[in-house]
Order: structure tokens, then sequence, then C-alpha cells
């Protein structure tokens, strides 16, 4: 598809995947319902197809588009994002010892502490802002470091080239980044060295909060990945065919939604920095943000995801939630619609995430419509909208 030239990503994501239907010249591609393919005469698969769990064409269009898009060497698609994070973590050998981070999405962490843990992984949650601490919790058992930068909710910058330096020094030690936040071509983790590259394609890559989803992408060959392959095709956790080709869909609008997310994030961010009732703007394309040069080091925009945290605390931050008007209120992200979300309501007992805070995620619309909302909904906290 691509001749000699590689193709931009806007012209890569309109294509990507479009190749498979030989049968009909269809366009747009099919999905393929079948559970079971037939057999030949001779007992073989003439197109290699077997049984849906194990491979279905339309899972395997998906994968190869998100391969092709995350310039990976395999990807393996699963039912969600939290399904192909933890078939990383179980691909480890038994015993493993993980370093994680101390900010992370909770949903994995609650996985790590409640299902992982109990059945023998070892799990470190570090701040991997320093990388000093990063080396002080590598055992001769770690087996793998697990980055999410920005993290969620507060937006921690990693610095993906230092921890990869650090893996490079311990054999046998494997870098995932957990990329649902910097989806291609906000970021490229494979670039910077890491092995396993995690999305949960409910965000960003599928991008229409109509889709759970997850994939995880190998830069290269390893047994770690076989073993999430075996995962993926033994328990059959996996995205039905229509939640495939809603994904596949949803990437060939993927850079130009990205675009406006972008720029929507910088304005809003811009425009909290200004308001009176705002103490804190966690957003790393901020120049004061403590994660700014890094960002701008590995990431080729600082993203579409932002939280600030409000003088008046939880309180302030719910009435805030409460009083917006086309902002939706709701969790998760990615999607074309904007959200906001009161976050430490939402994580389990006890977070570290501070009451005050609002995340926002980004979505299309225009920013004035969006500012102007949130400036009406901030103006009973004593601020200067
Ligand atoms: C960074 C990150 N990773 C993984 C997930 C999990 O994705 P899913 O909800 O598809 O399991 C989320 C969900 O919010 C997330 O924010």
């Amino acid at each position: 598809m691509s001749g000699q030239r590689r193709l931009h990503p806007e012209t890569l994501a309109v294509h990507l995947g479009l190749e498979s239907d030989a049968a009909t010249s269809a366009i747009a591609p099919p999905i393929h319902l079948s559970t079971t393919f037939e057999r030949a005469a001779d007992g073989s698969y003439p197109h290699g197809f077997v049984y849906s769990r194990s491979e279905n064409p339309t899972r395997a269009a998906l994968e190869r588009a998100l391969t092709l898009l995350q310039g990976a060497h395999e990807a393996a698609a699963f039912a969600s994002g939290s399904a192909a994070a933890a078939a990383v973590f179980r691909a480890l050998p038994a015993g493993a010892h993980v370093v994680v981070p101390q900010d992370m999405y909770h949903g994995i962490r609650v996985v790590l502490r409640e299902l992982l843990v109990p059945a023998g992984l070892r799990v470190s949650e570090v701040d991997l802002r320093d990388l000093d601490a990063l080396e002080a919790a590598l055992t001769s058992a770690t087996r793998l470091i697990w980055v999410e930068t920005p993290s969620n909710p507060m937006l921690h910058v990693t610095d993906v080239a230092g921890v990869v330096a650090a893996a490079r020094r311990a054999a046998d030690l494997l870098v995932a980044i957990d990329a649902t936040w910097t989806p291609p071509t906000w970021a490229d983790p494979v670039g910077l060295g890491a092995d396993l590259v995690v999305h949960a394609t409910t965000k960003y890559l599928a991008g229409h909060s109509d889709v759970l989803g997850g994939a995880v992408l190998a830069a290269r060959p390893s047994d770690t990945f076989e073993r999430v392959r075996a995962i993926q095709r033994l328990e059959g956790a996996v995205p039905s065919p229509f939640e495939c080709w809603l994904t596949l869909r949803g990437l060939r609008t993927l850079p130009y939604r990205l675009r406006a997310q972008a720029a929507n994030a910088a304005t809003v961010a811009a425009f909290l920095v200004g308001h009176d009732a705002v103490t804190a703007v966690h957003y790393p394309g901020l120049p004061e943000h403590p994660g700014h040069a890094v960002a701008e080091r590995q990431m080729r925009e600082p993203g579409g995801m932002l939280s600030f945290e409000l003088a008046g605390g939880e309180a302030a931050a719910m009435r805030v939630a409460g009083a917006v008007r086309l902002w939706r209120r709701g969790t998760s992200l990615g999607g074309v619609e904007s959200l906001i979300e009161h976050r430490a309501s939402i994580e389990p007992e006890g977070t570290a995430t501070p009451r005050g805070l609002l995340r926002l995620s980004l979505g299309i619309e225009h920013h004035e419509d969006l500012i102007a909302d949130l400036a009406q909904a901030l103006a009973h906290e004593g601020g200067t909208a």
C-alpha cells in the first residue's frame, strides 16, 4: 500500500485495513461475524482462519491497522484496555517483579492489587518522574517497567528514553508504555525504545465513546508478546467483529480529531491558568509544568487531557462540574465530546488524587463554546472569568 515512501499518518489512517476485501471490492471493510471457517476437502484452512476466538478477519484487519499506525511489529486486540494491560502482566514468568507508576489509571492499579498480587506478582509503585527512584526499585527479579505518561489523573510526565536506558542495563527487563493518552501521532513510544505499547482503544483510537477495546503492540518479537498472544487466543477476551469494525472506522479520522483535541486542550489550559478560582493546572503544554521539557522532547503534542484544582476544594469542584451545560459529566476520555469529571470520587477510597481536582477530556467542539461554558460554571467560585 505504501510503495517506497512511508505515508503520512493522515493518509495511513484513511487507508488502513481497506486492503482486505478482495472478495467483493467493497470500499468499506466487511464485518466478519462467522465464528467458524470452512475447511477444504483436504482438511486445510484455505484462508488461514479456523475459529474466531483464535483469529477473525475483522480483528486481523484492526490489528494490522494498529501495527502500521504505531510503527510496531505486531498487535493483539483485547476486549478492553484493562484486559490488554492484565494480559501483559500475566504473560510474565511466575514470581516476576514489576515497577509501575505511583500515579496511574486507578483501574489497572486495582487489577494489580486485587487480582495479580494475590496470584504472585510482585509490584513496586514508584514515582517514575524520579529515575534514581526507579533504579533503586529494580531487582534481579524485575521483568517489566510499566509507564503511563502523562499519567492519569495528575499528568505526571515520565522520561521514556531514561526509563528505557535504565531497563537496558538489566537482562530480561521490558518496558511497556500505556499509550492510551498518547495515541499515534502524539508520541512514538516504539521510536523511544519501548518494547510493548498498550492502548485502551476505547479512548482516542475508536474516538466516539461507543466501543470498549484494548490492544497490546510489540515493537519486536519477544517471549512475553508470544504469551500475550496465547492469552488472547486461548482465553478469548477479544473485541467482537463489530467493535473491531467501529474501531477501524474511528481510526480514519484520528489525526484530525487529535489536532482539534490538542488545540482545545492548549486553549482551555491557558484560560484556566488565568482564572482566580483555579489554584493549579496540570497540563504538560504549560511552560511552568514540571514535565514540560521532557514532554516537549518526547511528545509531538502535549495531548488532549488536563486536570485542574479549585481553591474551594471538593465542594467547589462538585459545584463547577454540576454547573456546566455543554461539557458532559462523565468518566472516560478521548471521544469527540468534551468530558468533565470529579476524579477522586470515582477512584477507590484512600486515593491520592486531590479532592478539589477536576479532570477534562477535550473533544472537538469549538474552543470558544467550551470556554464560555467553563467560564459560566466557574463564575460563582469568585473568579475572574
Ligand atoms: C491510561 C488508561 N489506561 C487504560 C485504561 C483502561 O481502559 P478500559 O476502560 O478500556 O479497560 C484507561 C481507562 O480510563 C486509561 O485511562
